[in-house]
This record gives C-alpha cells, structure tokens and sequence, in this order.
C-alpha cells in the first residue's frame, strides 16, 4: 500500500469550485467516456484523465493511462502520481469491491457510494430488505438460499405461479434474471444457482481488490413476481441526504429491432421519455427515491453519489425493479449531451460534503433537444462477438460538431482502430425530437464501417417503447 499521507499534505478541499482541479474517470467504457466528456469541458477541470479508459477515447484527444483497477492500491499510487485531486467512478464492479472506501482511507477524493452503499446494486436481497422496510413500490418476493431449494413451487405458488423471476442475488454481469414460464425453467436456474455456481465467479473476482472479503457468503436468490409495463430508468444524484433528479432515459436491452433477439448490456437509449409525465417523475422521487435515502441512513450506509432506479410503469403505477449505484451505460450517454449546465462542481460536492451549496450555485439546466444513443455492436455479439476487424470513418465524426462517437471495445492497431469487443462504440446525436436525433445518429453510424458491425435503427421511436 501506499505511505499514509500527512494531514498536510492531503489535496486542499475546496468548498465552491472556484480554482480549476485535476479530475480522473475510472473506468473504460462508453459511459466513462461520455463522463468524461462532459467533465473535461467544465470551467472547473483543470485537467482530465481517464484510467485505463481506452485507444478510442485516446484518439478521440482525451488523456488515458493504464493502471489495474482491481489493484485498489495501484490504483491510489497512479491517483497520486498523476496529481488527480478528484477521481470518478463509473462501474459497478469496483465500488461493489470498496474502491471509494480504500481511496478514502488513503486520504483521496472520489465520487461513488461506498461499499455498504453500493449493496444497494450488488445484492438484490439487501435492495429488497431496505426497499420493503422503505415501503417503496416492488415486485412481492421471497428470498431463497440454498437449503429452500426444495420449497420453490411452494414460494412460487405463494407469489401467484409461474410466469415468476429469478434474480441471483450478487452482481452477475447483467445475466442473473432468469424469467420462468414453468417449473421446469424454475428448477433449472435453482440448480444454476445453488449447485452449479455459475455465477459464484463473477461475486468473487468483483470482490477481490478489497480486504475483508475472502470469505465467500452461500448464495442466495430473489424469487418475485413477475411486473407487465414499460421500463424507465431514473437517475439522481445525492449526498445522502439531498436529491438532483436528471432527466429520465430508457435503454434498449434486446439485439434485434421491434425488441426481439436475446438480451444484451443495451443496444442504445433515448432522452427525454415522452410517455413518462413531469407528475410521475415527481412522485417517483417521493416514493421511490427520498424514502430509500432515509432508510439507507437508518441501516447505517448513507448513499453518495449516483442512485439509479430501474422502474416498470403501468398507467399511474410503477414499482422499482432494482435500483443500480451508479451511471447507467448506455443510459447515461443519452442523458449527458442533454446536460448543459456543469456537472463537475455536483460529483466533487457529494465527495466532498458541500453538496447544497455546489448545487444551488450550479443548478441543473436541460436542453430541450432530445438524445438518442445508438450502440454498434461487433458480429456474434452477445454469445461471442467476433473482435479484430478494422474501424474506418470515424476520425471526420471526431472531428465534426455533430453527433459524438462515445468507445467502448476498441483498440489502437497500425494506426487506426480495431474492434476488441461486443459493444464496440455508441454515436448520440441531439434533435428537435427524438425522430431528428435517431435519424441524425443514423447518418453518423453510416459513416462508419466495420465488418459485421450491427445496430438497432429503431432506438427511441415508438415501434420499439410499445
Ligand atoms: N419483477 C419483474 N417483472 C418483470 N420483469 C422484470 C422484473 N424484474 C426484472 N425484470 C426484467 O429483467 C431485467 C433485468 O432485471 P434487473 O432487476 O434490472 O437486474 P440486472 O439489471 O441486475 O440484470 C429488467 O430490466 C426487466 O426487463
Ligand atoms: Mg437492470
């Protein structure tokens, strides 16, 4: 680990923004480079760097640098070195692992809930336990762990029968739901569950940069009810205590337009939700949002940072699917070009305890343009995407006004770029609505070219909400 730091020589803690700081984003995705293109064009930025981040964002002229993320001790020494006074985190995985808490300890500054915060996403039985005690609008439920196996269609009959959901309790890449149509189905994700373990792998690499969590706990699972309506996600930021509600966006999970195909990390989102009414926005946060933040208070793991609500609506009626503790991906690359007041002095003032004051000085201010983001998707995505292929037209989109180019799996070959994974890159484009800003992305994705390259044209238009 690194050497303890002197008190004095801790980075100074500005209240108000007033003197441009070095900022970090953790993380190499799309989200982390729409983050990160948002925060390094504020007034208060003094310079940016995203760790690892990746070629694409490179070339797209922001500064990258390697470092093991997972090495939450590496990842403190790079900070350092870098003279990064504010560090933020993108993706689940390391908050889940207690990356906030370990820079903290080491007297560093970073943007994201802590550990026992972040279980809010990382065990959907914890969201459950708080969400009940909350009294917050979900799906009944019962959890089940390993020895209950038995008792499934006891429980599920209890929950009204099949069709039901399954949901493993950890974090699991986005493939822990299963929804069942029989009991068939039910037995089969039980046994992936308790006694194949396919998902004990993905709880524990997450969970190997900290400390204290050698100790495997025994899985368990959430058995709920399965909840008809159309899906929105809703993020705010928060110090625990006070809310700033962004605008809502929806994703696209499934591969194939009119949303059919298998499930995918998201294909693209769209912003505003045109079906989703300032009225229910406002009740959500009443329901949904304030009751969680005093709960969490109450069992003693305050929430800071970035709290997203995943939402099924019917008519007036929602209920929280599962709430995620930080910037959704590709959510938040439809949000962010939306955004035009600064989003900097916000994070800092969470990490740093002034919050109220950053915010009423820098209240949130919306374009009313519409985003569409639209993900290119590599061949073979999401079972296994082929990766390799070469990346041609977008330098002229880099350098053009119009949509933004946002890389996820991409890398630095012979001078240009190559895929290097599923979800290779998303373009967003603004519009006077969202038809005008799909068909804008759309102009912008036929510029690019790669072979076997794959995205959904029907982001945000009503053939795929309903
Ligand atoms: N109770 C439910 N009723 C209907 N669909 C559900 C329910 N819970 C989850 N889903 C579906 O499964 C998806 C994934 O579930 P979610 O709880 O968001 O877990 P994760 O994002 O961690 O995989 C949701 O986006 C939704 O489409
Ligand atoms: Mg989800």
């Amino acid at each position: 680990m690194p050497r303890e730091l002197k008190k004095t020589e801790r980075p100074e803690r500005q209240e108000l923004l007033t003197k441009p700081i070095r900022v970090a984003v953790l993380g190499s995705g799309a989200r982390e480079h729409a983050l990160a293109a948002k925060l390094v064009a504020s007034p208060c930025c003094r310079e940016l760097v995203v760790l690892p981040g990746n070629e694409g964002m490179a070339r797209a002229g922001l500064k990258t640098a390697p470092v093991d993320l997972k090495d939450h001790a590496a990842v403190a020494a790079k900070l350092r070195e870098l003279d990064i006074e504010f560090a933020v985190i993108g993706p689940d995985d390391l908050l889940a692992a207690g990356l906030v808490d370990d820079l903290e300890a080491e007297g560093l500054l970073a943007f994201g809930p802590k550990r026992a915060a972040a279980r809010i996403e990382s065990s959907k039985a914890f969201a459950k336990e708080m969400m009940e005690a909350a009294g917050i609008p979900t799906a009944r439920h019962v959890v089940l762990k390993a020895d209950d196996a038995p008792k499934l269609e006891q429980v599920v009959e209890s929950l009204g029968g099949y069709p039901i959901v399954m949901k493993y309790d950890g974090l699991a890449l986005g493939k822990g739901v299963r929804i069942c149509v029989d009991a068939r189905e039910g037995a089969e994700f039980v046994k992936e569950v308790f006694e194949d373990k396919i998902f004990e792998r993905v709880g524990r690499s997450e969970a190997s940069g900290s400390k204290d969590t050698k100790k495997t706990p025994p899985p368990l699972m959430v058995v709920e009810q399965l909840l008809s309506g159309h899906e929105v996600s809703v993020f705010a930021l928060t110090d625990g205590k006070r809310l700033a509600v962004l605008e809502p966006s929806c994703d696209h999970k499934r591969l194939g337009e009119g949303n059919v195909g298998p499930n995918t990390g998201g294909m693209g989102a769209y912003s505003p939700v045109p079906w989703l009414g300032a009225e229910q926005l406002a009740e959500i946060v009443e329901k949904v949002f304030a009751p969680l933040l005093t709960a969490m208070r109450e069992a003693k793991s305050s929430f800071k940072g970035l709290l997203y609500a995943g939402l099924m609506v019917r008519g007036r009626d929602f209920w929280v699917l599962e709430y995620n503790a930080r910037f959704g991906d590709p959510e938040t690359q439809a949000i962010l070009p939306r955004l035009e007041s600064d989003l900097l002095p916000l994070l800092y003032g969470i990490a740093n305890g002034c919050f109220e004051r950053n915010l009423d000085a820098n209240p949130m201010r919306w374009s009313s343009n519409a985003c569409v983001n639209v993900v290119a998707a590599s061949r073979g995505y999401p079972e296994a995407p082929e990766t390799g292929m070469k990346i041609e037209g977008v330098d002229d989109l880099l350098l053009a006004k119009g949509p933004r180019v946002y890389f996820a799996g991409v890398k630095a070959r012979e001078g240009g770029l190559v895929t290097s994974g599923g979800r290779v890159l998303g373009v967003s484009a603004l519009g006077e609505s969202l038809d005008a800003a799909r068909s804008d992305a759309m102009a912008a994705l036929e510029k690019i070219r790669f072979e076997g390259m794959k995205f959904r044209r029907d982001v945000g238009s009503v053939r795929a909400n309903y």
